[in-house]
């Protein structure tokens, strides 16, 4: 039975437990580049690391999707947590690289995981979808409309990439993270805020489409390294310094910083601007390359299940990339 205190207690939510999924596939700089030297591209194990970071990314098989990887990923959340599927009462699934126009990823998954009824959907914010996918589900969380959610960013970010174009291939990697988040009396999720400026949208982009039974336009990644670079840089800080202030706290309470995995200059750049010391980065960019909407709850998982992040510890959650889109979440774990 409710009782009028639990009608009026307020309801926040936490995260459960964590999970996540590398494909089999690993490639490093040097064997990316024997590869991409069969096709004329020349690169560098130097070169990408040195600008970026980047040691090693995997890449799915011919016939894997981004709900073949976000299943393990959430298997393994809803194991940590120690929910039952059947518990589950929304799944959103941040992606770019659905397994299909329709219907959703998330709506895929939902029948992968032999579950029905829930609410699924997918949530489209390229490198920041995960930050955005929590959002929505805290949200939700919140004010009632859901208990338990499981929350993943699955990407395959090797069907868009054009390996003719060293300037983007060698960034990106395919993968899924996941986590369960439920509701809870206390605070686990902090303070959250998300942007969005459609004024450069061009600067980072996969412009083709499916129209009339064709694929119309350019189906492949573009990007101007530069610019994105610098836009990412400068409102990282502003929107993680935003959302210390709503949770009345200062740099000095984050235990961990989990930006998006872009680039190994781009998340030190952030880390020295929030004047937090480089030991509290959580860094897998260099395992997984950019895995955009999977980066940052496989960083996530990586670290808690290395014992890295402990139960309790303050964490910020960053996220910026295509759209532009840019957003940061503060948990307690
Ligand atoms: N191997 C060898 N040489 C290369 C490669 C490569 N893979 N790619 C570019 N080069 C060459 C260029 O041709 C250029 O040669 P040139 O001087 O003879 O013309 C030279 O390297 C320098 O190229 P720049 O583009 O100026 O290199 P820059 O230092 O800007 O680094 C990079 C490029 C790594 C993409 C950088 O701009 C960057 O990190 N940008 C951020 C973008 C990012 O991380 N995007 C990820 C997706 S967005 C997101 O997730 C937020």
């Amino acid at each position: 039975m409710t009782t009028s205190s639990s009608l009026t207690a307020p309801r926040y939510s936490r995260i459960l437990g964590t999970g996540s999924y590398l494909p089999e596939q690993r490639l490093t700089n040097a064997e990316l580049a024997a590869q991409l030297a069969r096709d004329g591209v020349e690169t560098s194990d130097e070169w990408i690391v040195e600008r970026t970071g980047i040691r090693a990314r995997h890449f799915a098989a011919p016939d894997q999707t981004s709900s073949d990887l976000a299943l393990p990923a959430a298997r393994a959340a809803l194991e940590a947590a120690g929910v039952a599927a059947e518990e589950i009462d929304l799944i959103i699934v941040a992606t770019s690289t659905p397994d299909m126009v329709f219907p959703s990823t998330a709506c895929l998954l939902q029948q992968k995981l032999g579950i029905a009824g829930c609410a699924a959907f997918d949530v489209q914010a390229v490198c920041s979808g995960f930050v955005y996918g929590l959002t929505v589900a805290d949200a939700m969380i919140k004010s009632g409309a859901a208990s338990k959610a499981l929350v993943i960013g699955a990407e395959t970010f090797s069907r868009i990439l054009d390996f003719k174009d060293r300037t983007t291939c060698v960034l990106f990697g395919d993968g899924a993270g996941a986590v369960v988040l439920g509701a809870s009396e206390t605070p686990g999720i902090l303070a959250s805020q998300l942007h969005a400026d459609g004024r450069h949208v061009d600067i980072l982009c996969t412009p083709g489409t499916v129209s009339g039974g064709q694929v119309l336009g350019h189906p492949l990644l573009k990007m101007d390294g530069q610019a994105v670079f610098k836009l990412a840089v400068g409102v990282l800080e502003k929107v993680a310094r935003a959302v210390l202030e709503k949770a009345s706290k200062t740099d000095a309470d984050i235990d961990w910083l989990i930006p998006h995995q872009a680039n190994i200059r781009i998340m030190q750049g952030t880390a020295k601007k929030l004047k937090l010391p480089l030991e509290k980065l959580v860094v897998t960019v260099d395992q997984h390359g950019n895995t955009s909407a999977a980066s940052i709850p496989l960083a996530l998982d990586a670290a808690v299940r290395s014992g890295q992040i402990k139960k309790g510890e303050t964490v910020m959650l960053e996220g910026v990339g295509g759209g532009f889109t840019w957003g940061a979440v503060l948990l307690d774990l």
